[in-house]
């Protein structure tokens, strides 16, 4: 399709077999996980009213650059959503479901950003989301179901950075401390530090550019002014995944790109991909947002895991390769047609993966075809067959050769052979 004048469009891409289907088997892996744990799929709409992602903060990029916004034929203002965890909570306001309610999802979400290797302008995330209970348990709950599914996955390289950002009083009371310490460092930061100082000064902490980092690494730490409670939740959270033996480092730099955020903070990085999109996962509470969202006060705490980025990390570790055939069986036919289509609907009823080839082609064309569809196993039907009442089974990729088998023991033949 090099000379076709329609592409798909900047950020977003086609996911063909094999990658659709180590997709699906990434989401199923992952539902089996949270499965477990009492989690039970939601799935929000795509789009909401643009105020429901509006709460993600005025000062952080996925609302001020990357919104996919539009007004509507009936003249609303809406968003394709940039994540789902607002949406989820949206939705809890809503329909007020009893308490803790405990959801999943899977699905994809939509940022204007600048796409490069691993950031796309849509993507896949999976995650979960927790709604009512503040007890730090339910953190480390969330926390490892993200850590056991990289392990179910076979990812060895994922780091767990933890922080705390406090009580909303705590976080208040930080940026004002970290803002009059970056006021007064102001000339030693980069333009674009300075500019992001005033509109989100927590953010700063982020910077990645040489002369900002000597600036923030001399900055006050959000740990030294945490309330008595943060404090004591943040332990509790620590003590319980060294109980669950999960290996983590705190991070009191690691600002999280929304704003909804007290207390626990997390994200996933790996050592396998390049730095700049290393994150392949985050989370952390959000207690403040369903009310927020018009619901009675209520706490919550969540993850979102980026499936495209995570499966390049597979990809590095090779580890969660995918499928290696779509086929096991091709039958060719050549006396017609008739045959192949009765025998290729009773195996597939059977449970096997079989094709067949179409048109009235020649031997050698079907076989070709046969070769060339990856399956196992190619199932012959010619007029010497039909006149024996036998198929003949070829063997298309080990040492096996063919052999004529009666008609009436093809299944039990072909299980043997494929298990
Ligand atoms: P987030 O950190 O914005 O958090 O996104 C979570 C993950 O989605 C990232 O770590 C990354 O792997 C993936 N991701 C984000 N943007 C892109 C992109 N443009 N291209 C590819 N992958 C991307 C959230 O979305 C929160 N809703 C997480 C959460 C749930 N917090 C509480 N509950």
């Amino acid at each position: 399709m090099k000379d076709s004048v329609y592409r798909a469009p900047k950020g977003t891409r086609d996911l063909v077999w094999p990658d659709s289907e180590r997709r699906r088997s990434f989401i199923d892996l992952f539902a089996g996980i949270v499965s477990r744990a009492g989690y039970a799929e939601i799935v929000p709409p795509m789009f909401e009213h643009i105020e429901v992602f509006q709460r993600l903060g005025d000062g952080t990029d996925v609302v001020r650059k990357e919104m996919y916004d539009f007004e509507d034929k009936g003249g609303r203002n809406i968003a394709l959503r940039p994540e789902q965890t607002a949406s989820i909570v949206r939705a809890y306001a809503e329909h007020r479901p009893s308490l803790p309610w405990k959801v999943w999802y899977a699905g994809p979400n939509f940022r204007y950003e600048r796409a490069q290797k691993g950031r796309f302008r849509q993507f896949d995330q999976v995650g979960v989301e927790a709604l009512g209970t503040d007890d730090p348990h339910l953190d480390v709950e969330v926390i490892a179901i993200a850590w056991r599914f990289y392990e179910a996955l076979g990812l060895r390289q994922v780091n767990l950075l933890l922080n705390s950002v406090g009580t909303s009083q705590d976080r208040t009371r930080y940026i004002e401390a970290l803002s009059g310490y970056l006021e007064k460092r102001k000339d030693d930061l980069s333009t674009e530090a300075q500019e992001t100082l005033v509109s989100n000064p927590l953010r700063v902490l982020d910077s990645k550019r040489n002369e900002d980092i000597g600036v923030v690494s001399e900055a006050p730490s959000i740990l030294e002014h945490l309330s008595d409670d943060a404090n004591s939740h943040f332990n509790r959270v620590q003590e319980g995944l060294e109980k669950l033996k999960i290996p983590y480092s705190v991070e009191p730099n690691l600002v999280r790109g929304l704003d909804y955020y007290v207390q626990t903070t997390f994200e996933f990085t790996t050592e396998s991909i390049d730095a700049a999109q290393d994150a392949i996962g985050g989370g952390g509470r959000y207690d403040g947002l369903a009310a927020e969202m018009g619901a009675p006060a209520t706490p919550g705490v969540g993850f979102a895991l980026g499936l495209d980025r995570t499966l390049m990390a597979c990809e590095a570790e090779k580890t969660f390769i995918g499928p290696e055939q779509l086929l096991q069986i091709y039958v060719v036919d050549t006396t017609g047609g008739e045959n192949s289509l009765v025998i290729t609907d009773q195996l597939r009823q059977n449970g096997f993966k079989v094709d067949r080839s179409f048109g009235d082609r020649s031997m050698k064309a079907q076989m070709k075809a046969a070769d060339k569809s990856g399956a196992k196993i190619a199932l012959i039907i010619g007029e010497d067959e039909v006149e024996k009442g036998v198929v003949t089974i070829r063997d298309l990729r080990g040492e096996e050769g063919q052999e004529e088998i009666a008609s009436d023991s093809i299944i039990a033949n072909l299980e043997k052979r494929l298990g």
